[in-house]
């Protein structure tokens, strides 16, 4: 059975995913999804890790408001990891590693090793703010529906797009969230500042993950953040586009699960 933990947030009590025995990770998901992006990779991580898999506010299963920056979703990754006692790992995949990496300019004590999944340090440029602005309009007139396809074919490599269960799957997630979390999601992507100074400055373990065909961060950017971090590795996945904990389960949690075994040991 899958357990829980409650968290306090803003006079709230809200409920996270937390399952499995052994030194804990947390797990932060990306846009336009909610911590279920992570189940596969959850799945097999809880066989030797306790697994917190949240949803930020607003998305999934976590009904209080979505905050619409990326420092308030780091103040709920913070909220989390303020619950647990153990060092712990902490992985962002994408936007979630927009949050992680507001967070360690934080300098977080309880955090012992870092994973940046398909994520970057950069900021957005001129016309990915542009973008952003086009989708906050199409989802405030049709919703998750208006950005769900074009969405789906960024986030898959072309040979995933080719697996209906997993387009069905993604699609599911996709269409459940709410239009004002979306558009606190685009916001929070336009406005997020360059996090490029702070990686040098980190001084843990990390992990950078990135698919071999990923468009919205190719390997580059991954390859990029590894270098400049001090005790980084980069791992590419191949056959994988951008969401390679759903489209690779397997080696993304056999790599994550290394990776922390030895960083948190
Ligand atoms: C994500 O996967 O979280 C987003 O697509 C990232 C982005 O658009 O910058």
């Amino acid at each position: 059975m899958i357990g829980g933990m409650d968290i306090g947030w803003k006079g709230q009590q809200i409920r996270v995913r937390d399952f499995g025995q052994g030194p804990p990770v947390v797990l932060v998901h990306g846009y336009p999804l909610d911590g279920a992006m992570w189940s596969g990779v959850a799945r097999t991580l809880s066989q030797r890790f306790r697994v917190i898999k949240l949803d930020l506010p607003g998305h999934g299963e976590n009904s209080s408001p979505a905050g619409g920056s990326i420092e308030d979703y780091a103040d709920y990754v913070e909220a989390v990891l303020g619950s647990i006692e153990d060092r712990t790992g902490l992985a962002g995949f994408s936007m979630g590693g927009y949050a992680v990496l507001a967070l360690m300019r934080r300098r977080p004590a309880r955090v012992g090793a870092l994973a940046l999944v398909d994520s970057r340090a950069k900021a957005d440029d001129d016309a990915g703010k542009a973008a952003r602005n086009a989708a906050i309009a199409a989802v405030r007139s049709g919703g998750a529906a208006a950005i769900a396809e074009p969405m789906i074919e960024k986030l898959l490599a072309a040979s995933s797009r080719q697996d209906p269960d997993l387009v069905a799957r993604l699609k599911r997630i996709i269409l459940r969230q709410k239009p004002e979390t979306l558009e606190s999601d685009l916001t929070a992507m336009r406005e997020r500042p360059d996090s490029t100074d702070l990686l040098p400055t980190l001084g843990l373990p990390a992990l950078i993950i990135t698919g071999e065909a990923d468009v919205i961060t190719p390997p580059a950017e991954g390859r990029a953040m590894a270098e400049a971090i001090p005790q980084a590795r980069f791992l590419e996945i191949p056959a994988a586009g951008h969401l390679t904990p759903m489209e690779r389960p397997g080696p993304v949690a056999a790599a994550l699960g290394d990776f922390f075994s030895s960083a948190l040991a």
